[in-house]
């Protein structure tokens, strides 16, 4: 059984296997979902997923966090994916994402992970601060940040290729939520 990173009413949140790809495989390569991720914007084959999964598995052992897999907590099944990474793979700020297969979107569950994922990283990691970035256009992103609580810092062309909108929730101002 892949091991349980948190759970909220509806969502578990638990560490990837590779049996994820298939279903991910087939998320991510839906070009809707994916004009908002990365430099590119552009879907992702299979390759690409399979070895984002292993990265994530490497990651989650050595420092306890990565990109997890969310599943409902009703049916078992896969909706997407979300937690905590080294901003641009190399920190050391560490970045909140969430990403799910569109079948999926609109029942808030974006904002559950984004709750979630945030609480673990305060309580259970000791993190200080987060930080979320979106591609400005990315207006059910920015929402779902806004609803986490967290504070939008203005636009920044610090991390990616590309100018985002920056968001930040430091430790302090989770724990007044
Ligand atoms: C963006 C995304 C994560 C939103 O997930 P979701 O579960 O549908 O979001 P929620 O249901 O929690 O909605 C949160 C808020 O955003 C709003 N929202 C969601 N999608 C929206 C959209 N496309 N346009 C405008 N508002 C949107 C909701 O109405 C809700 O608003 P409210 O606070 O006023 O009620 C989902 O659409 C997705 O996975 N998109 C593709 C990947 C992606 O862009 N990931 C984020 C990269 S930064």
């Amino acid at each position: 059984m892949p091991e349980i990173i948190t759970q909220t009413d509806r969502l578990t949140l638990r560490v990837p296997t590779m049996d994820d790809v298939d279903v991910l495989a087939g998320y991510w390569a839906d070009p809707e979902t994916m004009k908002y991720i990365g430099h590119s914007g552009e879907a992702w084959t299979r390759e690409v997923v399979e070895q984002r999964i292993a990265q994530a598995i490497e990651r989650q052992r050595i420092s306890g966090f990565c990109f997890w897999v969310v599943e409902r907590r009703d049916t078992g099944t896969v909706i997407g994916q979300g937690g905590l990474v080294p901003v641009a793979n190399k920190g050391p700020e560490i970045e909140l994402g969430y990403r799910l297969g569109r079948d999926h979107w609109g029942h808030g569950y974006a904002t559950e992970i984004a709750r979630a994922s945030a609480a673990y990283g305060f309580q259970s990691l000791g993190l200080d601060r987060l930080i979320a970035v979106t591609y400005p256009e990315n207006i059910g992103s920015r929402r779902v940040l806004v609803n986490a609580g967290f504070d939008e810092m203005g636009l920044t062309d610090r991390y990616y290729d590309i100018t985002c909108m920056l968001y930040e929730l430091t430790k302090e101002r989770w724990a007044t939520l």
